[in-house]
């Protein structure tokens, strides 16, 4: 039996214009994703435990249909696509280092990431299938090789629309920096954060086929997207300098921009708001946006206790920096 965890993510600054080939500064929160392997004679089992929703189990044979199960569709779709792909890349690695791989598994899932809300769930889900598994293979793969095959993973499953951002991020943990194909990671100052979920999943090919589209019709769109790249480098200095109050205003402008593309929504609105009515240094919506979360940074407690009367927010928790990354527990 093995176990691996990864975290969830946010991003301090730069979502949407990373598409554009715009620096992005996502960073690693403490909300985690498990995943525990055992062997079995053949086949796939995928069980999922506590999730933030309601758990399943399904069990089927790769190349086969999967039986019909009575869980919420976007549960048993993230469960047989990304884990399964996720299997056949970890598969693949330990085959390229000769080890025996005529076996089958059983894989529980456990996370407190919400779902679909920006959060990185799939990363962390993705990244700590292929470790427990090659693990469990007796093999251990470098951290860059492990994020590189999620990405891989991510972008098969999401018909490539897909960047290194999480994937890169849940592995290092952290904060990280992302431009195109070039991704590192940052010395990051320890960010009281706090995020707010609304409970709604935005839609994230249209909302980037909105900017899309904006940024094709109007030049000071494209120029907006241009100031969000900026605003990203600024912020890098900041976090550098761990100069708290310059971070929290760009976090601000950040989400004036981002509202400007299009993507912000009254809920993420509201939540935003009332993070700065309470004292926050900074707020914004995190990830595709539409619906989802917001990141502040600020007093947890206060920020934790304005965000839970909000009624727009269905859940806020703190969401201290992890600095860890993918964790290894026993095998
Ligand atoms: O909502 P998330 O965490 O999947 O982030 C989407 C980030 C975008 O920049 C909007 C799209 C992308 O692929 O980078």
């Amino acid at each position: 039996m093995t176990t691996s965890s990864a975290p969830g993510k946010v991003y301090l600054f730069g979502e949407h214009a990373v598409v554009y080939g715009e620096p992005a500064v996502p960073c690693a929160v403490g909300v985690h994703a498990s995943v525990t392997v055992d062997r079995r004679d053949e086949g796939l089992r995928i069980r999922a435990g506590e999730l933030s929703l309601d758990g399943f189990a399904v069990e089927y044979r790769p190349g086969t249909s999967v039986p019909e199960i009575d869980a919420p569709a976007d549960l048993l779709a993230a469960a047989t696509s990304y884990v399964g792909e996720a299997v056949e890349q970890a598969r693949a690695a330990a085959a390229e280092r000769d080890a025996d791989t005529a076996t089958g598994f059983e894989l529980t899932v456990d996370s407190d990431i919400p779902l679909g809300a920006g959060l990185g769930s799939s990363a962390a889900v993705v990244v700590a299938t292929i470790d427990a598994v090659t693990r469990e293979l007796g093999v251990t793969l470098p951290r860059e090789e492990l994020a590189d095959r999620a990405y891989r993973v991510e972008h098969a499953v999401q018909d490539g629309d897909a960047s290194r951002a999480d994937t890169f991020c849940v592995t290092m943990g952290g904060a990280v920096r992302v431009e195109g194909e070039d991704c590192r990671t940052l010395a990051t100052p320890d960010l009281p954060l706090v995020v707010g979920y609304d409970g709604e999943t935005g839609e994230t090919g249209d909302l980037v086929a909105g900017v899309r589209q904006l940024r094709e019709t109007y030049p000071f769109a494209a120029d907006t997207v241009s100031a969000i790249g900026d605003l990203v480098r600024r912020g890098e200095s900041a976090l550098a300098a761990e100069d708290r109050a310059t971070l929290g205003e760009l976090m601000n402008i950040n989400h004036g921009l981002l509202s400007a593309l299009g993507v912000s929504a009254r809920p993420l609105d509201e939540m935003v708001w009332a993070a700065r009515d309470a004292g926050a240094r900074g707020a914004k919506l995190t990830g595709a946006g539409g619906g989802g979360c917001v990141v502040a940074l600020g007093d947890p407690a206060e920020l934790e206790r304005a965000l839970s009367y909000t009624t727009a927010c269905e859940r806020a928790f703190h969401a201290p920096l992890d600095t860890d990354g993918l964790r290894r527990g026993e095998s």
